[in-house]
C-alpha cells in the first residue's frame, strides 16, 4: 500500500488537482481527468496509443508516473485545438484515416508534432514519425495519405498567406 500523493497540473487550459496513487500512471491521471482521448493500449510504450503533450513534448503517457509530471502543462487531443491539429483531425475523416479510432488521437498528435518539427514532409517521413504507432484496422496508407492532405493544405494556406503579404 503506498501513500496518496497531492497533484496538480493543467490539463488541457484547466488547472486540475487531486490525490493519485504515487505509482498511478500519466495516462491513467488524465483520464481519470476526463481526458480519455488519451487510449489505453499496451502500457509498455509499444503502440503510441496513450500518446499526449506534457510541456511541448510527444509523450507516452504510460511510460511516465503521473506524480513526475506534477506542475506540467499537458495537452491531449480534446484540447488540441491549434490549426495543424484540427486541419489533421478533418484529412483524417477525409481520407478515412481511421476505422475503429483507436490509434487516432496518438497517431493525429504524432503527425501534427512532425508537420510543426517540418512542414514538407515526405510520404517517408510520415510513415518513420507514425513508426511509434501502431494501428491494427487501416493498413497505414489512408492515415499516410490524411497527413499528406493535411501537409499539403497546410503549405497552401501559408503560400497563401505569404503571397497576401
Ligand atoms: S499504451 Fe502507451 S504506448 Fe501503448
Ligand atoms: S483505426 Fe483501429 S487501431 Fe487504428
Amino acid at each position: 500500500m503506498t501513500a496518496p500523493l497531492q497533484f496538480e497540473l493543467t490539463l488541457n487550459g484547466a488547472r486540475c488537482e487531486g490525490e493519485i496513487d504515487s505509482r498511478s500512471l500519466l495516462v491513467d491521471a488524465v483520464r481519470t481527468l476526463g481526458a480519455t482521448g488519451a487510449r489505453i493500449g499496451c502500457r509498455t510504450g509499444d503502440c503510441g496509443a496513450c500518446t499526449i503533450v506534457v510541456d511541448g513534448r510527444l509523450t507516452k503517457s504510460c511510460l511516465v508516473l503521473a506524480a513526475s509530471a506534477a506542475g506540467s502543462t499537458v495537452f491531449t487531443i480534446e484540447g488540441s485545438t491549434d490549426p495543424v491539429t484540427t486541419t489533421l483531425q478533418q484529412t483524417f475523416i477525409d481520407h478515412k484515416g481511421f476505422q475503429c479510432g483507436f490509434c487516432t488521437s496518438g497517431m493525429i498528435l504524432t503527425a501534427a508534432q512532425a508537420l510543426r518539427d517540418k512542414p514538407d514532409l515526405t510520404d517517408d517521413d510520415i510513415r518513420r514519425a507514425l513508426s511509434g504507432n501502431l494501428c491494427r484496422c487501416t493498413g497505414y496508407d489512408d492515415i499516410v495519405r490524411a497527413v499528406r492532405a493535411a501537409a499539403d493544405r497546410l503549405l497552401e494556406k501559408r503560400g497563401n498567406t505569404a503571397a497576401k503579404a
